[in-house]
């Protein structure tokens, strides 16, 4: 417990010195091997469609992954799509969502035409809440997103068992944590598909890009020709199947390859961070506190961790005067998406937009709808930190650590700051 009392000059918020003064680490890590290869592919002419680094990347993360098949695609919105269908998901079925989730895990589903039911999520770890998931289901329900969000994975126990006892499909969104292991099981292959995400900010990244993994060949066929315009893996003309292009870059894949290489490490290193985190703030005390790890995740890939504030903790500070708080020692903790509700694109009465053209007394009202666990996570109580500095030096996640327990020292004055600005 912090022992000095903070004034309202000591808080960077109101003047005084940030704690935190070392830089945060850069992100995205580029290192020499994709360089090398990168100046190869720009000279061999072969820049897309099936190339060497294309098959190579895929072989290795379904390796890694421990699935039979990977496709890489275009973004993780494209293979969210190309997953659903490929499991059998068809206009007019009804999708299960969690409610916090980035849009595009909903917008994916929307896009092809089924009805998203958007469920509440598991107050521990944000993710799908599986009672919530099964309270939702109804004839029409196809399939369900357990999405791995943040830094905790789904109760994939409850889920698999819920979504086979109703005979349901389960598409895993893994967009945030390539590399979780569930029970020694890879995220993405514990399901009937797995879809990830290479943007920018995710932990394997190639600026954008995207993959799906599977078992089922059939699976596979199907996802593979609606990436490649058709055409089944291994056949050199167009197929009789329908199909879009959703093609990776062999450029992507220089840049998945490299990444991929380094980060078993990194995730080693997050989760070290993650643990020396926890405790720390553990013994600290006050209203901040890490999610608890299910001992049945076997490794944690960290899209970011997944923190907690207990307002009853914080002697009448708000989570967000708390964040700033925090934001401007420098520390940069910060909150969740909004509700996917809450999106406009769910509710866009737009020509471009698939909302005019669905059936809207057979789609949840989201304009109304409210998940209690999604908004108290939202408004009141989630807070996150993002992979990029989880992969700081120890003298940079101390100076996060006494920038926590700075903030927890002068509760008093955060508060007396967020009043004063009210007035
Ligand atoms: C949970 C989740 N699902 C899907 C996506 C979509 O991925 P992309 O931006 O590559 O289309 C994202 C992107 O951030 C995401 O966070």
């Amino acid at each position: 417990m912090a022992t000095t009392v903070i004034t309202k000059n000591d808080l960077a918020l109101c003047g005084g010195q940030p704690t935190v003064t070392l830089p945060a680490p850069k992100w995205p890590v580029v290192g020499e091997q994709e360089v090398k290869w990168m100046e190869d592919v720009v000279r061999s002419g072969k820049w897309s469609w099936l190339g060497p680094h294309e098959q190579a990347f895929c072989e290795e993360y379904a390796r890694f992954i421990g699935t039979k098949y990977c496709i890489g695609m275009a973004n993780g919105t494209v293979t969210l799509q190309c997953a659903l269908q490929a499991v059998g998901v068809e206009p007019g079925h009804e999708v299960i969502v969690p409610g916090l989730t980035w849009v595009a895990t909903a917008q994916a589903a929307m896009d092809i035409g089924a009805d998203v039911v958007l469920v509440d999520i598991d107050r521990e770890t944000m993710c799908i809440d599986p009672k919530a998931f099964e309270a939702a289901i109804t004839p029409r329900t196809k399939a369900v997103i357990p999405v791995h969000l943040y830094g905790c994975m789904c109760d994939m126990d409850a889920v698999m068992e819920i979504a086979r006892k109703h005979n349901l499909k389960v598409v895993e969104d893994v967009a945030h944590q390539q590399g979780s292991r569930w029970r020694d099981q890879g995220a993405g292959g514990i399901g009937d598909a797995g879809s990830y995400s290479f943007q920018q900010s995710k932990v394997l990244t190639s600026g954008e890009g995207g993959a799906v993994t599977c078992n089922d060949e059939k699976v596979y066929e199907t996802a593979f020709c609606l990436k490649q315009v058709g055409w089944m893996p291994n056949v050199k003309e167009p197929g009789r199947r329908y199909g879009h292009n959703y093609r990776i870059t062999e450029m992507q894949c220089v840049l998945l390859r490299a990444g991929l290489q380094r980060l078993p490490e990194q995730t080693r290193l997050r989760e070290e961070n993650v643990r020396y985190i926890s405790d720390s703030l553990q013994a600290m005390g006050g209203p901040l506190r890490a999610a608890r790890r299910d001992p049945r995740v076997t490794r944690q890939a960290y899209y970011t961790l997944t923190l907690h504030f207990d307002p009853a903790q914080a002697q009448g500070v708000t989570r967000d005067s708390y964040m700033a708080a925090l934001q401007a020692e420098k520390a940069p903790f910060g909150g969740t998406y909004a509700p996917v509700y809450r999106n406009p694109l769910l509710n866009l009465y737009d020509r471009t937009s698939p909302v005019p053209f669905r059936d809207a007394s057979r789609v949840q009202d989201y304009a109304t709808l409210r998940l209690p666990e999604t908004e108290r996570a939202v408004t009141e109580t989630g807070v996150l930190l993002s992979h990029t500095h989880l992969l700081g030096s120890r003298e940079y996640i101390d100076q996060l650590l006494a920038a926590v327990a700075k903030v927890n020292a002068g509760l008093d004055a955060v508060r007396a700051n967020a009043v004063a600005k009210k007035a």
